[in-house]
């Protein structure tokens, strides 16, 4: 048995909600969603954390514009640093940014150790910015995170939305909570992914428009939350908050 299983239900119990980004589908935008989820709620006034759980390519501390030196201060596990006002923790802290090569077992371990050592402390809400598809990461969060409500990401595309589809049926399969999926990168009317969404059972939140400006805002949350992006997106804050 390994005890820090125990810890990491300890280590979240004064988390109040547990948001899950995720898609079964790459580069649909699940960390500009998680990120920009983040600092709205912070704007909002609550109390937010932010964990970056994508090993391959981990950009939340690119969007917010972290400066990731060193590894976070130390007290009985690691204290969150606080970034435009979220509790950031970044698997970036444990790979120092270099491009890692790690098999499903570390990958495991490394999840379990970011859960039983980071002290969230009491928060509103912990989103956690998933890495893409249904691999290992994924199932360690099902299986870690009892308590997490899942928001599905996916684009207009018929591609997106066939891996989008299979993650949907797995979370519902193992009855877990869905809080409904974002249509994100929207450029022109289309009622396809509503459709499919609909047909599931699941809700449709709503539709991000595709944002020419939006590369400028990165790394500059300041910017970031006057977008049409986050426009778009604080829509669907007030119907999930
Ligand atoms: N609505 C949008 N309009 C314009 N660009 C967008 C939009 N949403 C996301 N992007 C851009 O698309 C790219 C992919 O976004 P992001 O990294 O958030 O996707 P992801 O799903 O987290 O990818 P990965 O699967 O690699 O983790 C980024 O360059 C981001 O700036
Ligand atoms: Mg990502």
């Amino acid at each position: 048995m390994d005890v820090r299983l125990s810890v990491i239900d300890k280590r979240l119990s004064n988390v109040k909600r547990i948001i899950s980004v995720a898609s079964g589908k790459g580069g649909v935008g699940k960390s500009l969603v998680a990120s920009s989820l983040a600092l709205s709620l912070v704007k909002k006034g609550y109390k937010v954390g932010l964990l970056d759980l994508d090993f391959y390519g981990p950009s939340s501390h690119i969007i917010l514009g972290v400066d990731i030196c060193g590894f976070p201060e130390e007290e009985k596990g690691i204290i969150p640093p606080i970034v435009s006002g979220i509790h950031f923790m970044s698997v970036v802290y444990f790979t120092e940014d270099k491009p890692s090569p790690f098999r499903g077992v570390d990958i495991s371990n490394i999840i379990i150790e970011l859960l039983a050592i980071t002290q969230w402390g009491e928060l509103d809400y912990l989103i956690i910015d998933m890495p893409p598809g249904t691999g290992d990461e994924t199932l360690d969060v099902i299986r870690l995170i009892k308590r997490s409500e899942f928001l599905v990401v996916s684009t207009p595309s018929k591609v997106a939305m066939g891996a989008v589809g299979k993650l949907l049926t797995i979370l519902k399969e193992l009855k877990l909570p869905v809080i409904g999926v974002v249509e994100n990168m929207k450029m022109t009317e289309s009622n396809y992914v509503n459709g499919i969404v609909s047909k599931m059972g699941l809700s449709y939140l709503n539709s991000i428009s595709f944002d020419n400006n939006l590369e400028d805002s990165i790394g500059k949350p300041d910017r970031l939350l006057e977008t049409c992006f986050m426009k778009d997106l604080n829509k669907i804050v007030e119907k999930i908050r």
